[in-house]
């Protein structure tokens, strides 16, 4: 596409109006100028290609806002990605989401703006680790946070998100349960529940940088604030959060309780994209981003859009295993969601 279909024409302000006018709070009308030709062209190619945008939560806010189709949670990801009827999956996130819209929908072509966009819980754990630790504890059933690569799933009996970990765990009815790879959700779920929790230290290195003295500080700035946290966070962090959910749970708690002045002990895209939906809600916002999630940008996206790829593959016989632990993850969802 040449630089002249990118210009930020009369045309291209007039059919992107409608978006600008949500996020102009948060978005720079120079700043628009850049964006407003990218969502327009990637708008338009996205029908043409009739492709379906899937992005988390934590993009940011013209991608999420913008473009996306659907916006949601790692597990809102999963169930619409299989739910979707469009042959061609654009994944704004992380390589992790792409591969469960893979294995769930393994006919449909499902593109990555960026291959790299890592995730440092999925690199701390491989699939000879899960192998080992169930050497170790023989019998023993296995959770796997779905913030692990297909390998890994593949060795495991069921997989879970943070919005429905306890859920699933429960769902097993085990005494005992290897949790992975995240340390802090494991510790989180061992709270919430009877069973014996056997721990993996993986963790995210957005959520482990938050400390108790930033929520303590954060509380003394704004009297009145409530404080919800992403179980991916140190126990001491979330010991001072008023509530503890995934992404959609917080989503869901500002909506039904519509705090004041609200602070989201999260990835820092979430309170601009959820702010806009909440106009009365005062969000005090800390900044910890995730450079993987920061891979995707409308550039990128584009550039897929145009080439059809890079394309998301996983090994058959990978993707046939990992797909069993995949789908009882949605099968005991729906038998236990507490966050619909
Ligand atoms: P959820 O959106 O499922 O809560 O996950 C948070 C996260 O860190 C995803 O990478
Ligand atoms: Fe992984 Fe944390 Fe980034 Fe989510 S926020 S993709 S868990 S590193």
């Amino acid at each position: 596409m040449s630089d002249n279909t990118l210009a930020y024409t009369p045309a291209v302000k007039a059919a992107t109006g409608p978006i600008y006018e949500r996020v102009k709070d948060l978005i720079p009308e120079v700043e628009w100028a850049v964006y407003a030709p990218l969502i327009h062209a990637i708008n338009e190619l996205k029908r043409e290609r009739k492709a379906y945008i899937l992005a988390h939560n934590y993009q940011t806010p013209e991608i999420y806002h913008g473009i996306a189709d659907y916006t949601g949670d790692s597990l809102g990801l999963a169930q619409q990605g299989a739910k979707t009827d469009a042959d061609v999956i654009v994944m704004c996130g992380v390589r992790f989401m792409a591969e469960t819209a893979k294995i769930l929908a393994p006919q449909k072509k499902v593109l990555m703006p960026d291959m790299s966009a890592g995730c440092s819980l999925a690199a701390s754990i491989t699939a000879e680790d899960v192998r080992e630790l169930k050497r170790k504890y023989p019998g023993v059933p296995v959770v796997a946070y779905v913030n692990t690569y297909a390998d890994v799933r593949a060795e495991v009996d069921i997989c879970c998100t943070s919005g429905n970990a306890v859920e699933i765990v429960e769902s097993l009815g085990a005494d005992k349960v290897i949790f992975l790879p995240d340390g802090y959700l494991g510790r989180y779920v061992a709270t919430q529940t009877d069973v014996e929790i056997i721990l993996w230290e993986g963790a995210c290195e957005v959520h482990e940088k938050f400390t108790p003295d930033d929520i303590r500080v954060f509380r003394a700035d704004h009297p009145g604030l409530e404080v919800i946290a992403h179980p991916e966070c140190p126990p001491e962090v979330l010991a001072e959060a008023d509530f503890v959910g995934s992404t959609a749970g917080m989503i869901k708690y500002v909506a039904d309780n519509r705090p004041a002045k609200v602070a989201m002990i999260t990835e820092c895209s979430m309170s601009d994209n959820v702010s806009v939906n909440f106009p009365d809600v005062e969000f005090i916002r800390p900044c910890n981003f995730c450079p993987h999630m920061r891979k995707i940008t409308l550039a990128k996206v584009l550039k897929c859009l145009q080439d059809m790829g890079p394309e998301i593959h996983v090994d058959p016989a990978v993707a046939e295993k990992a797909r069993l632990s995949t789908e009882r993850m949605l099968t005991a969802g729906k038998r236990h969601s507490r966050e619909d």
